[in-house]
């Protein structure tokens, strides 16, 4: 019979845990096939704290490197050297990751420094701007780079990655597993039947490449919005980057229909959008969840690596000029018809069930191969613990892992550089 896999899933931000959550329960719940680890950067804080209790999802290890207003320097080096004591540690026979952040493209670096195979979640979207989404783009490139299986959402991230020579032996296309959350949480939830009421615009906007002006120009579109359409409300899940507070906030903050709100739990999210009429977003995660919501997503960049949103005609790329998005609100506020063309559910990122093939495809493909040894000792800093194999204790696991931790804190650089 083939071995239990030892899996260890890395994880930083909101959007890296909401869309490997189905994978980890998943796992969890198949334990003669697999024993599933999760460690968490926690280059966000309190909105992943959000995610982990929402799907209550086992967590070995807290790398603790969220700093306020942290630059990328910061978050990268904290998050190698912590994830790279926890692989050692726990030497899995693989290492996912998913995405695009400084926590997933630092999570495959770490575990190619130890030796160990890695798996790319949401593998093979492209924009080919290294500048849009900054940094984003470059730290999707660079995880296909090093990673050993490739889990692409649809046909057009497996072409993408087969011109780039990845050999298609190595590639699986399995939906998104974001649909396989949306999926889950919709099966929980309790929409509110839907009623006549005021239109509900729902504001989302955090990109890197839109602090500043741009954003500045999406809060003047709302506000403009706003004076067109008295009858027209606004909802923001306002993000806690300090970037995104200090425009946001005296923006659109005291406007008597605007509700700006903390970060939602992702199950009040997916209401909300299921609740929205126009979503008005720079999100990734958003422009694939609003598809198979059937609600218009107006993506405020002015590129996107998930076109299959666009292709399906739910999506639409306005930009960040103020006369662009309020042309296109407008219109949809005010034609029916154009409102109908896009508010239908046509969802091109999967069934729900790509968190399933990806466990099948590791299990089978992990069969043949053999524990990972670490690599030479000089990948392992002096101040690290011992590289131990498999420890069998989860109590020694998390104590490593606190110490880790402590000693991360104690080294974190100057929070404002870069
Ligand atoms: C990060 C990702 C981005 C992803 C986004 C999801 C990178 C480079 N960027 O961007 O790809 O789309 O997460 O939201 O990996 N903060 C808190 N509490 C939290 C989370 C954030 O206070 O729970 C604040 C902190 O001040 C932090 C700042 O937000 O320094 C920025 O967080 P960071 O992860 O560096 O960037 P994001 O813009 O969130
Ligand atoms: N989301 C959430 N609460 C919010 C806003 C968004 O749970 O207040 C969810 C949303 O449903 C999606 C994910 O967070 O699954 C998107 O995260 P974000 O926009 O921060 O990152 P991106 O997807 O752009 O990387």
């Amino acid at each position: 019979m083939a071995s239990r896999k030892r899996i260890l899933v890395v994880m930083g931000t909101r959007p890296e845990a909401i869309k490997l959550a189905p994978l980890i329960l998943k796992a969890k719940a198949d334990p003669d096939r697999f024993e599933v680890l999760a460690v968490r950067t926690s280059q966000h804080r309190e909105m992943l704290d959000q995610v982990v209790t929402y799907f209550d999802l086992p967590i070995l290890a807290d790398l603790n490197v969220m700093r306020k207003d942290q630059g990328l320097t910061h978050v990268t080096t904290a998050a190698l050297q912590g994830l790279q004591q926890v692989i050692a540690s726990v030497r899995p026979d693989v290492v996912v990751v998913q995405g695009d952040t400084t926590t997933s493209f630092v999570g495959a670096l770490a575990a190619f420094y130890e030796n160990v195979p890695v798996a790319h979640v949401e593998a093979g979207l492209r924009t080919y701007d290294k500048q849009a989404p900054f940094p984003e783009e470059v730290y999707r490139r660079l995880t296909t780079v090093i990673a050993d299986f490739h889990f692409a959402p649809t046909e057009t991230a497996r072409l993408n990655l087969l011109k780039e020579n990845v050999p298609a032996a190595t590639i699986w296309v399995t939906g998104n597993t974001a649909i396989d959350a949306l999926l889950l949480t919709l099966a929980k939830a309790t929409p509110e039947p839907s009623r006549e009421k005021a239109p509900t615009l729902l504001l989302t906007t955090h990109r890197r490449e839109n602090h500043g002006e741009p954003m500045q120009r999406i809060c003047e579109a709302v506000l403009i919005l706003l004076k067109g359409f008295p009858e027209l409300r606004v909802v923001c899940p306002v993000h806690l980057s300090p970037r995104v507070r200090q425009v946001v906030e005296p923006m659109l903050g005291s406007h008597p229909r605007v509700s700006l709100v903390e970060p939602l739990g992702y199950e009040d999210f997916v209401l909300a959008m299921n609740d929205a009429h126009i979503i008005l977003s720079d999100s990734g995660g958003v422009q694939e969840e609003a598809p198979a919501l059937g609600k218009p997503v107006l993506v405020l960049r002015d590129s996107t690596e998930r076109p299959e949103a666009v292709e399906a005609g739910t999506a639409r790329l306005v930009g960040t000029e103020v006369a662009a998005i309020v042309a296109a609100c407008r219109e949809l506020l005010t034609n029916p018809a154009a409102y109908r063309a896009m508010a239908q559910a046509r969802n091109p990122f999967g069934d729900g069930h790509a968190s399933e093939q990806i466990l099948d495809v590791l299990a089978r493909s992990l069969d043949s191969t053999t524990r990972h040894e670490p690599a030479a000792p000089a990948a392992t800093p002096a101040s690290a613990p011992p590289v131990r194999k498999r420890p069998r204790e989860p109590a020694l696991q998390v104590a490593l892992a606190a110490d880790a931790t402590t000693r991360l804190s104690s080294a974190a650089p100057n929070p404002g550089s870069t």
